[in-house]
């Protein structure tokens, strides 16, 4: 076949030009392509197909928590393709029962059982109906700014207009409350609201921390009016941010919790939980067939052991917190605020952040934007504070040129 170059090494097995014109040619187009070809990667580096190394900020948007070609990850996975592949929810396995068992250890106090599927906007999904189906209630109240995925009912949930216009009618009983007011959610949660659905921190929608009095109040408000309250961690969890789960690092007990992206280690995995105020969960009503496959749930279970021996908690907090640091005295003409918690940190600019993201690939860090004005680093949380000195020394002359 034309363009193929057999190489050996783990390197790509097509020339980048080819890689770029069969990606062109014959993908739909959804995604604003970098031109830079991945073809590996080891830890918080990724190279491409000419061999240049990068420091990888976007870990895949925030999956690849544990380090790229994680060698637990990878025993795990090949240990397993080579035991059970496949095993569908109709029957027991126990790659996915240690899993199961493992996510009820570190979730949320009172979240004990899961729904294990195949994505974040499909655990968005799961949530929103387990609300429904728990309440027998309709409306949802969402943020201002919030992002929970683009299939029908996440997308209703997600509130930047450019997505959500093209696919209206959307499905309908979703409002948006902005993020930290108490009195507008105050005024938004009725007795017909089935679930308040927010983020600890926004990602996509610019690393905007929910402050602790607004948390405590959307606990309250559901409490008060037998709404529940659904926490959206599938960028916030999994050590990101210092602690398991981002609403256990502020005290806050969320009666469902929708988790993915770091999860399966790469594979495709999301997960629900639920704690004990969601009842009635009638059988069939919601299900998937390749979630809680066991090759996913012997990937997580491996990403959760790694996270553990790697001591990745404790490293995302303090590594993360000395890097957010760091960048605050960075530049202050260019730069309005640094925001974040763990190795979930943006940096918000006076003007585009889009024009940075060259220069700093070209400097061999790769970032990702949040928003027009925010450039976002999600590493990898097995990053040295070596390799995070060169992220904040490469950002820094970037601002400065
Ligand atoms: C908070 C949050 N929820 C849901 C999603 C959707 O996840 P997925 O892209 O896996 O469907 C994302 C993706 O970025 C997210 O950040």
């Amino acid at each position: 076949m034309d363009g193929i170059s057999v190489q050996t090494g783990g390197q790509a097995t097509i020339s980048p030009q080819t890689c770029r014109a069969w990606e062109d040619a014959h993908s739909v187009g959804m995604y604003a392509k970098r031109d830079i070809v991945l073809v590996r990667g080891e830890g918080a580096t990724v190279w491409d197909g000419a061999g240049r190394a990068y420091l990888d900020c976007t870990a895949g948007v925030g999956v690849a928590n544990v380090g790229h070609a994680n060698a637990a990850v990878a025993d795990a996975v090949s240990r397993q393709a080579r035991l059970l592949v496949t095993c569908h929810g109709m029957f027991y396995n126990d790659a996915r029962a240690r899993l199961l068992k493992q996510l009820a250890d570190i979730a949320p106090p009172g979240i004990d059982r899961f729904f294990l599927c195949n994505s974040g906007s499909e655990a968005v999904e799961g949530a929103l109906k387990f609300a429904r189906m728990a309440t027998g209630r309709s409306e949802v109240v969402a943020m201002v700014r919030g992002f929970h995925g683009k299939t029908f009912g996440a997308l209703s949930a997600t509130w930047e207009a450019k997505y959500r216009e093209p696919f209206e009618p959307l499905v309908p009983g979703f409002r948006h409350v902005p993020l930290n007011d108490a009195a507008v959610l105050a005024e938004a949660v009725s007795e017909r609201t089935a679930a308040v659905l927010l983020e600890i921190i926004q990602g996509e929608g610019g690393i905007r921390p929910a402050s602790a009095e607004f948390l405590e109040a959307a606990r309250r408000l559901c409490d008060e009016r037998g709404a529940l309250l659904i926490v959206d961690e599938v960028q916030t969890g999994l050590g990101r941010t210092g602690s398991w789960f981002a609403c256990q690092g502020m005290g806050l007990r969320p009666d469902l919790v929708t988790m993915a992206k770091a999860l399966g280690g790469g594979l495709a995995m999301g997960a629900v939980g639920v704690g004990p105020r969601v009842e009635n969960l009638q059988r069939l009503t919601h299900t998937t067939t390749f979630g809680g496959a066991p090759i996913a749930c012997a990937a997580a279970s491996a990403v959760i052991a790694e996270v553990r021996r790697l001591d990745l908690l404790r490293h995302a907090a303090e590594a993360g917190g000395a890097f957010i640091d760091r960048l605050r005295v960075l530049n202050l003409r260019k730069v309005r605020e640094v925001r974040g918690r763990g190795l979930m940190v943006g940096v918000e600019l006076r003007q585009k952040a889009g024009p940075f993201l060259l220069p700093l690939a070209e400097r061999g860090v790769l970032a990702m934007l949040a928003g027009n004005l925010v450039l976002r680093f999600l590493p990898p949380l097995v990053i040295s504070e070596a390799e995070l000195e060169r992220v904040a020394a490469a950002l820094e002359e970037v601002l400065h040129a």
